[in-house]
């Protein structure tokens, strides 16, 4: 189902809701959690929530409060995949809607959970690969028979956006058999670790032609790491990420960030939407997938103005 054949509507909703959000290691997540915030005012929803700082235990205990104090939801942006099975079958035996946002889960049982509203992070890994290809191809000629390292810096290890993300890139470059991944590490989605993950990536005397980041955190980290070593982000190693945040957009025009792939964390509307059909005993398809598209330079420098994150 697409986001936008979920019915919307503003009027009050009149309930509690649980909100288990991961944390704020990314200005994506933050712009999430404000979304949420909004919408629960504009909605008469008076929300309970939680930061799990990256913890999926915090979020299991959090979920096991929301339900001791009988909320009419709850909206769970799972940290990682596996591990939900217990704690969402307590919530399916209290009769408690549970809305996944932005992240997906790996259970036993699909009804243990009423739907996920999130991108398709498989795709947004392949259009982030094509983008590098391109970007790749028009520093380094054809002509140059080479091969084009890649530096991967991945996401929060176990993350659904991180296992996605990872497969569909690799995909597309399994594709073009003169471009290889040569290292590949986790960066937690936070500029701090994204920054030092490419210094080791540089220091390791390893050359690269691209880097390849799941988020745009962990780009603007690894950018300000390649400076750092004396050279040109853009020209000297191409870089290339996912979200699309103001920062990111402000890379892409001043030109040290290649490309950026869109992935929208203004959930709110969507989540709200989403509660308001299970109220109604409405069946919701398993996925509401968000529309993602690719910027470049151009394309932000025409965006940024109406940029809400
Ligand atoms: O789950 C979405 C990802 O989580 C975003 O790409 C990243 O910035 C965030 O922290």
């Amino acid at each position: 189902m697409k986001a936008a054949d979920l019915a919307h509507s503003d009027k009050p909703l009149n309930i509690c809701v649980g909100f288990s959000q991961i944390g704020a290691e990314s200005a994506w997540r933050s712009a999430e959690t404000t979304s949420i915030n909004e919408e629960a005012a504009l909605r008469k929803v008076t929300l309970i929530s939680n930061d799990a700082q990256q913890k999926q235990e915090n979020q299991i205990k959090a979920i096991r409060s929301f339900i001791a104090q009988k909320v009419d939801a709850i909206i769970l942006a799972p940290v990682v995949e596996a591990g939900w099975d217990n704690v969402l079958k307590e919530a399916k035996k209290a009769n408690i809607p549970v809305i996944l946002v932005d992240r997906g889960v790996k259970v036993s049982d699909d009804s243990l959970y009423t739907t996920l509203i999130a991108s398709d992070f498989v795709e947004e890994g392949r259009m982030a690969a094509e983008k590098l290809v391109a970007a790749v191809d028009k520093n380094i000629p054809k002509s140059v028979s080479r091969t084009r390292n890649i530096a991967q810096i991945e996401g929060t290890t176990g993350a659904a956006p991180a296992n996605d993300r990872a497969s569909g890139f690799k995909e597309v470059i399994e594709k073009n058999p003169n471009f290889k991944i040569v290292k590949s590490q986790c960066g937690e989605f936070t500029r701090a670790k994204g920054k030092e993950v490419m210094e080791a990536f540089l220091k390791s005397g390893e050359k690269f032609d691209a880097v390849y980041a799941h988020n745009d955190d962990m780009a603007l980290g690894a950018i300000q790491a390649i400076k750092e070593a004396g050279l040109k982000p853009g020209k000297d190693i191409v870089v290339v990420s996912i979200d699309g945040v103001k920062g990111a957009f402000q890379a892409l025009i001043d030109g040290s960030l290649a490309a950026c792939v869109e992935c929208n964390p203004l959930l709110g509307p969507l989540a709200f939407d989403a509660i308001a059909a299970a109220k109604d005993g409405k069946k919701l398809a398993k996925q509401v997938i968000v529309d993602d598209k690719a910027f470049d330079a151009e394309s932000a420098k025409k965006e940024l103005k109406n940029r809400k994150y």
